[in-house]
């Protein structure tokens, strides 16, 4: 992991607006994931569902993934169902909403 460098609340806003919930806060041995939004899921042509504030039962695979924030698979490329990794832009996918 690299380190940013910026003002505290500027690296708090990065982190709370990461989509994927992939960026954490590390200060000493806690690290703390931040979210921007209250509960929900948005829906976006060519993209994976982005899910804010909610719970899935199915334990993400990713070590230290937030549980607050993350993206679903919409396309059903992906090699981590039901989560995201990626494999729609690798393979081109598209929504056709
Ligand atoms: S939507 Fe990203 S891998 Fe399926």
């Amino acid at each position: 992991m690299q380190p940013y460098k910026g003002s505290r609340n500027a690296v708090e806003s990065v982190i709370a607006h990461c989509p994927s919930g992939a960026l954490a806060l590390a200060l000493g041995d806690t690290v703390t994931h931040l979210v921007a939004d209250r509960a929900r899921i948005e829906v976006a042509r060519d993209r994976p569902y982005y899910v804010r504030e909610a719970e899935v039962a199915e334990p993400h695979p990713g070590q230290g993934a937030c549980r607050r924030k993350f993206l679903l698979c919409r396309c059903s490329k992906s090699g981590i169902k039901p989560y995201c990794d990626g494999s729609h832009r690798d393979q081109g996918w598209k929504s056709g909403d």
